[in-house]
C-alpha cells in the first residue's frame, strides 16, 4: 500500500521555520530499570556529563537551523518539567520548548496523535521525533538532507551492533545503495538485520498522521490482533476524538513503521557514531562517558582542565570542592557541592549532587547518589564491560550481576569497607564488605 501524498507547497516561504522536533519522554510508570537512580528524579532530568539527559537532546535539536519549536511530550505530572523548560528556555533561546501532557501513556504513536493539533499549529512539514533514552551525537542535520535529497516521507537513524545484540532493538532491513527502508521488525525473535532502530526519526506531517490514522483504523477492525507482551506497565487508553480507536496504546514501532517500509518513501541514516540506550542505572555510566568524550572534542571549556591528577574528559561542577591531591578520570563527573577528599582515585563513575568521598577512598565504574558519603579507605566498585557492549550486566559466579556499582540516595559506606558491584537502594549504610548483591 502506498502511503505517499502530493508534496505540499511550503507554507513558510523559503527559509521558513518548517521543522519541529517531539521529545519522547515517558512518565513515571517506566524507566523502572532506572532504580534505585529514578526513585529520586525522573529519568529524562538525571544528570549525564553535568546535564540532564534531555539536555543532550535539546543541544542537538539547537543546531538544526530550521527548528523553533520542541514538544515535550509525556506522561509525567506538568509540574516535572517546569523548572528545566524555564533554564532551557534561557539557555537555548532559539527554540519555544513546551510540555504535553497524556493523560496516561498512550505508547509512542498515539501521543504524537493525541496532540497532533500542537505539533501541526505553524504547519510544519516535517518534524523529529527523538526517544528520550537514548545518547548518541543525533545527527539531524544528515538526517534532514537525507529526507530532502530523497523527497523522504520518513528517515530513521539506524546503527550497527553485534548479532547477539539486535533482536533487543527494532531492526532495520535496507538497500545499501538507495537507503531505503526495505523491513522494519521490532525486536525478532530470530536473526534479520545488524542494524537497529537508535529511536531517532524525522517524519513528513502529512504522512505520519493518516499513517496513525490508518493503524487506528486496522486496530479498531481486528482488535484482538493487537496486543503488545512485552510493552511494560502500559495501561489501556483511548481516544477521545476519534470513535474509531479504543482501549489501546498505539506503538511506531509496532503499529507504523512496518507500514512505512511498504510505502518505499522511507530512508535510515546510518550513524558510525556513538549509541547507546539508557535503560538501566548502570547504563548512565557508559552513556557519561561518551557524553564527556564528545563535549572533550566539542567544547573542552566546560571541563576541567588537564593536569597530573585530572585525567581527561572530567566535568567537575563549579560548587564542587576537589582536593588537588585526588586524581580523577577519565569519564567523570562530579556534581554540584560535591567534597572529595584528599588522595582520592575516581574513574568512570557519576558522583551526584552533595556526596562526600573522604581520603583515599576510591570509586571506580560506580554511581553515587545524592547525599552519599563513602568513608576514607573504602573502595566502591563495578567491573569494566566492553567498549562496544550494549548490556550493563555480567556474569560472575554463574550470576547475572550488574557491572556497575550503584548507591541510592543517601546511602553511607564506612571506613575501609569494600562493595563490588552491587545496587544499593536509598538510604542504607554499608558496614561491612559486600559483592554482587541488590541491597534492599
Ligand atoms: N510520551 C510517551 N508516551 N512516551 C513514551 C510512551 C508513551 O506512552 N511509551 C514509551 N515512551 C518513550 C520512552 O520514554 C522512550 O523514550 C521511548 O518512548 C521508547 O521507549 P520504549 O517504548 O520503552 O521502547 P524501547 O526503548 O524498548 O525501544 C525503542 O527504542 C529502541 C532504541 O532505544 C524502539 O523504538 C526500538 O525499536 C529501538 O531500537
Amino acid at each position: 500500500m502506498s502511503l505517499q501524498v502530493p508534496h505540499r507547497e511550503k507554507q513558510n516561504g523559503a527559509g521558513g521555520h518548517n521543522t519541529k522536533a517531539v521529545i519522547l519522554v515517558g512518565g513515571p510508570s517506566r524507566g523502572t530499570r532506572f532504580r534505585p537512580l529514578s526513585l529520586d528524579v525522573p529519568k529524562p532530568l538525571f544528570d549525564i556529563a553535568g546535564h540532564p539527559i534531555i539536555w543532550h537532546c535539546l543541544t542537538a535539536i539547537a543546531k538544526v537551523p530550521d527548528i523553533q519549536e520542541v514538544c515535550m511530550i509525556g506522561y509525567y505530572d506538568e509540574t516535572v518539567f517546569r523548572d528545566f523548560i524555564k533554564d532551557a528556555s534561557h539557555e537555548f533561546p532559539e527554540l519555544t520548548i513546551k510540555y504535553l501532557r497524556e493523560y496516561e501513556a498512550l505508547g509512542t504513536a498515539g501521543g504524537l496523535y493525541h496532540f497532533r493539533d500542537a505539533i501541526l499549529k505553524g504547519k510544519p512539514e516535517r518534524f523529529f521525533v527523538l526517544n528520550a533514552d537514548v545518547c548518541c551525537s543525533f545527527p539531524l542535520n544528515d538526517m534532514l538532507k537525507l529526507f530532502e535529497e530523497r523527497d523522504a516521507e520518513a528517515v530513521i537513524l539506524g546503527t550497527r551492533v553485534s548479532e547477539d545484540a539486535a533482536s533487543n532493538f527494532g531492526c532495520i532491513v535496507s538497500d545499501p545503495h538507495s537507503k531505503r527502508v526495505l523491513h522494519y521488525v521490532e525486536k525478532p525473535e530470530s536473526h534479520i538485520s545488524n542494524l537497529i532502530n537508535c529511536g531517532v526519526y524525522l517524519f513528513s506531517t502529512e504522512t505520519i498522521f493518516p499513517s496513525i490514522r490508518s493503524a487506528i483504523k486496522r486496530r479498531s477492525d481486528r482488535p484482538r490482533l493487537y496486543t503488545y507482551p512485552s510493552s511494560e506497565n502500559l495501561s489501556s487508553s483511548y481516544f477521545n476524538d476519534d470513535d474509531e480507536a479504543k482501549n489501546e496504546v498505539l506503538r511506531l514501532e509496532q503499529d507504523i513503521l512496518a507500514d512505512l517500509a511498504d510505502s518505499r518513501q522511507f530512508f535510515v541514516h546510518e550513524t558510525k557514531d556513538f549509541w547507546r540506550q539508557i535503560k538501566t542505572a548502570g547504563s548512565a555510566v557508559p552513556a557519561n562517558a561518551l557524553y564527556l568524550q564528545k563535549a572533550w572534542q566539542t567544547n573542552p571549556a566546560e571541563l576541567a582542565k588537564p593536569s597530573a591528577n585530572i585525567l581527561p574528559p572530567v566535568f567537575i561542577h563549579p560548587t564542587a570542592q576537589v582536593d588537588p591531591t585526588a586524581k580523577l578520570g577519565p569519564n567523570v563527573s562530579i556534581g554540584p557541592r560535591a567534597v572529595i577528599g584528599a588522595g582520592v582515585r575516581i574513574k568512570e563513575s557519576i558522583v551526584l549532587e552533595n556526596c562526600e568521598v573522604k581520603h583515599d577512598a576510591c570509586v571506580l565504574y560506580s554511581i553515587l547518589g545524592w547525599n552519599s558519603r563513602i568513608g576514607a579507605w573504602a573502595r566502591v566498585e563495578g567491573t569494566p564491560t566492553p567498549v562496544n557492549s550494549h548490556t550493563t550486566s555480567i556474569i560472575k559466579n554463574g550470576v547475572k550481576v550488574q557491572s556497575i556499582t550503584i548507591l541510592g540516595k543517601e546511602c553511607g559506606v564506612g571506613e575501609e569497607v569494600r562493595v563490588q558491584n552491587c545496587v544499593c537502594l536509598p538510604y542504607k549504610e554499608l558496614k561491612r564488605d559486600v559483592a554482587n548483591e541488590v541491597i534492599m
